[in-house]
């Protein structure tokens, strides 16, 4: 079986990992296709080479640009890669612009693909990521979905007989991570002069949060308000944005620190008070690390993390500040993302159905 992975932007690097791993233990012929979307090595090379995936097989290097201008020249340039190499499966991650052109381009050359993350919905129409997943699984044969809840909207769309529950491949990666990290929980906040426990670990970078000067204003000066130290590992959207707003990261309590590698990330959340984020794939790593989480937004696909009280959504700047000083939730057994082996499923399904 050979299958064609697309993946362009870091939680994809990431969701790629244990995939990347399962193909290879299964004797799968693996093509790895880099768009180029993120580019910078702290957002892109770093995971390859921690996560052990190897350099890409293909690189697009399309970059940076407007939603029509980047996801147009990822499609045109994967005609060719995905023609010139046949595979039976194309396989996309998540939401991203990536996303979107392979499915698209795989669909059009009548090549069988596959959408790993289906099925999550945030129904706010006004996000990129919601677009991409919606037009993605709408376009996609095959729906491998990470949660119950994924499985519902799927069906509710019409799409029930193509869908397959396989768990969320970011609980596998994170807990053969997790296993490594124990030594390393102090590192960041030694590395800045914080006690474990001691600071919030931030991560804001969607562009309904960084694109409206007015409304980055309000969350960077919310974080620099906050009881405790924020280390915001700033993404070189927010960092772009800010500086064009006249916003600076580094004030009150916030200071600014570069994007960590995975393990550090893990380690660094592991070492917090608390996680502040819109990010989705931190909002489940907090809950599998059972650290509590702040969301800066008005809704979440991983709507587990709220139900079970690990996450709170703060929708106004002015909420993130209760949020965050709110009790330790109790402890929870639930597993909503699954049982760490979400990869090998896929491999077995696409196998089965290939
Ligand atoms: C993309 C995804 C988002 C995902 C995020 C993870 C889309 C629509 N959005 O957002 O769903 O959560 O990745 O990080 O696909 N930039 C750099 N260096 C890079 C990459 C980007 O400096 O390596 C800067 C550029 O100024 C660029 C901006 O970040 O214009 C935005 O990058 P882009 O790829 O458009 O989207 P992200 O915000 O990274």
């Amino acid at each position: 079986m050979k299958v064609l992975s697309v993946v362009g932007a870091r939680p994809q690097f990431v969701k790629l990992a244990p995939l990347a791993r399962a193909a290879r233990a299964d004797g799968v012929d693996h093509v790895i296709v880099h768009t180029g979307q993120h580019y910078d090595p702290l957002l892109s090379d770093v995971f390859f080479d921690e996560l052990g995936i190897g350099p890409p097989d293909v690189h697009l290097g399309v970059g940076s640009g407007s939603h029509g201008v980047q996801t147009g020249a990822m499609l045109a340039a994967l005609d060719g890669v995905i023609d010139a190499h046949r595979p039976d499966w194309v396989l996309v991650y998540g939401d991203t612009n990536s996303t979107l052109a392979a499915a698209v381009s795989a669909v059009k050359l009548h090549v069988p693909v596959a959408h790993l993350e289906a099925g999550l919905r945030s129904f706010n129409r006004r996000m990129p990521e919601e677009h991409n997943r919606v037009l993605t699984d709408h376009a996609a044969d095959l729906l491998l979905a990470p949660t119950e809840t994924a499985m519902r909207h799927l069906a509710s769309e019409g799409l029930r007989a193509r869908s397959r529950l396989v768990g969320d491949v970011m609980t596998d990666v994170l807990l053969t991570v997790r296993a490594g990290v124990d030594d390393r929980v102090g590192d960041l906040g030694e590395r800045v002069g914080l006690a474990v426990g001691g600071y919030y670990l931030a991560t804001i970078h969607r562009a309904e949060n960084t694109d409206d000067p007015d409304r980055l204003r309000g969350i960077v000066s919310a974080l620099a308000r906050l009881d405790r130290p924020v280390i915001l590992l700033a993404h070189p959207r927010v960092v772009a944005r800010a500086v064009a707003a006249g916003v600076e990261l580094t004030q009150g309590s916030l200071r600014a620190h570069a994007p960590l590698p995975y393990a550090d990330l893990i380690a660094a959340a592991l070492g917090s008070a608390g996680v502040v984020t819109d990010s989705g794939g931190l909002q489940k790593e907090a809950f599998l690390l059972g650290v509590p989480c702040t969301t800066v937004r008005s809704e979440t696909e991983w709507v587990e993390t709220v139900e079970l009280g690990w996450n709170v959504l703060a929708e106004s700047p002015t909420d993130i500040a209760a949020a965050v000083s709110r009790p330790r939730p109790d402890r929870t057994d639930a597993a909503p993302y699954g049982d760490g082996h979400a990869a090998e499923r896929v491999i077995s399904i696409l196998r089965r159905e290939g």
